[in-house]
């Protein structure tokens, strides 16, 4: 394989970049496989967010299933920002981070009766996504518990179908033509409807995707008389690499903005907008660090293995995701061509023909993107260790997790 001269062509670049040599640093204290988050950067995407909407009455919830470690919640909490929990376990963990209930959300899918109960019993904002539980929890509680619910609007978006939730074959939702179920439940239980929630997918880029569904939800207004917010869920599309498009903040802001004040003049009714950002507030603040085991020149490929696999970070095999990978042991090196594997029983392929720095056995290989659906999506395969956490915040680090050990693997057997 042929080196070229040019130094790596720098392929992402934020504001707040946290530098090569300062994860280095980290990696030589905490050892690798490593998270790090930055928290500061979190803040900033948070501040982008609120600024985008300084002229309207919006609500964030931080989709906290991209990343639950308990410090990152309660960082999260101290920046000003409410909490969406997809599951019960997710809202203990928000209560424990000191979220009040009325931070709290909860929007999931085809739950149980019983872990609604479980969570109403705690006083939190719930949207609930199927005619069935709407059913029983309006026989439960008819009008003393208000709720929102989750509509199906039959629109197609997001980045690939696995993450795509709100077109006309997705399991969420309520399907927008069985609307008048929602009337004959009302009717019957005398529950409340005070929210209208849709959530159309992640990786959105396109500002019109939640103009047209917020259109979709005022049109829905006259049925409902008690609504007090529409829930517009998350799925803005952050940047993976040079050249990639976010979704413009400032113009969802500046349209939604409009939106919202001309409904409120034609209706007469202020409702709230909220949101449920998971990406756009911690992806890239996330930097996942690996080490370089082994090199492996064959006649066509240079493979790099690292001391990582799918089991830490998944999204490559799963979703063919992008994430950029820097060679921060040596970044004044030639580039070359490489196939960034892991070191997993099966094909776990990070990078196909990729071109970074020259690698050398021992170097350390950074992810960029890695706060959100990476630790959080890792597991114990092949009984590996899920790797440690860090924050670094107010330009401290400290380790918010520490890696698995042996023990962390019998835990729960049986012995
Ligand atoms: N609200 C609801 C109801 C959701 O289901 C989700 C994500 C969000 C908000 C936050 O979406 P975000 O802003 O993060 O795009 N694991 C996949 C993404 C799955 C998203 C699931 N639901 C990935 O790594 O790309």
């Amino acid at each position: 394989m042929i080196a070229t001269t040019q130094p790596a062509r720098k392929e992402k670049q934020t504001d707040m970049e946290l530098s090569g040599e300062f994860l280095a640093n980290i990696a030589n204290q905490y050892g690798t496989p490593l998270y790090v988050y930055h928290a500061e950067k979190i803040k900033e995407q948070f501040k982008r967010l609120t600024s985008a909407f300084e002229g309207a009455d919006a609500t964030f919830f931080y989709a906290c299933k991209a990343l639950t470690n308990i410090n990152v919640l309660r960082y999260i909490r101290s920046i000003g920002c409410n909490i969406d929990c997809s599951s019960s376990n997710e809202v203990l963990l928000a209560l424990h981070a000191g979220f009040s209930p009325r931070q709290i959300l909860y929007t999931s899918n085809n739950i149980s009766f019983a872990e609604l109960e479980e969570v109403a019993s705690k006083g939190v904002n719930i949207n609930i996504d199927s005619i069935s539980n709407l059913g029983k929890f309006g026989k439960k509680f008819g009008a003393t518990y208000p709720v929102g619910v989750r509509l199906r609007p039959n629109i197609l978006a997001g980045g690939n179908l696995k993450i795509s939730t709100g077109h006309d074959a997705s399991k969420f939702g309520i399907p927008l033509e069985s609307i008048n179920e929602i009337h004959d439940v009302v009717k019957e239980t005398g529950v409340v409807i005070r929210g209208l929630h849709i959530h159309t997918g992640s990786d959105i880029k396109d500002v019109d995707v939640f103009v047209k569904g917020v259109e979709i939800l005022f049109n829905l207004t006259e049925q409902f008389p008690q609504l007090e917010f529409l829930d517009l869920g998350g799925g803005f599309k952050v940047s993976y690499k040079d050249g990639d498009h976010e979704t413009d903040i400032a113009e969802l802001g500046r349209r939604l903005t409009e939106s919202q004040k001309a409904f409120q003049q034609k209706s007469g009714r202020r409702l709230s907008l909220w949101f449920e950002p998971g990406k756009f507030l911690v992806s890239e603040a996330g930097y996942f660090i690996s080490s370089v085991n082994v090199i492996k020149e064959t006649s066509s490929v240079t493979f790099v293995g690292l001391n990582t696999g799918l089991n830490h970070l998944i999204r490559p095999m799963f979703y063919d995701a992008w994430h950029t990978i820097v060679n921060i042991s040596n970044p004044g090196g030639a580039t070359r061509r490489y196939t960034i594997t892991g070191n997993i029983c099966e094909t776990d392929t990070f990078a196909t023909n990729r071109e970074i720095n020259e690698i050398r056995e021992g170097d350390y290989l950074v992810f960029r993107n890695a706060g959100a659906y990476c630790f959080e999506m890792s597991s114990n395969y092949n009984s590996r260790y899920k790797p440690a956490e860090v924050l670094i915040e107010g330009g401290n680090h400290r380790m918010i997790r520490r890696a698995d050990k042996f023990d962390d693997l019998l835990r729960n057997q049986v012995l």
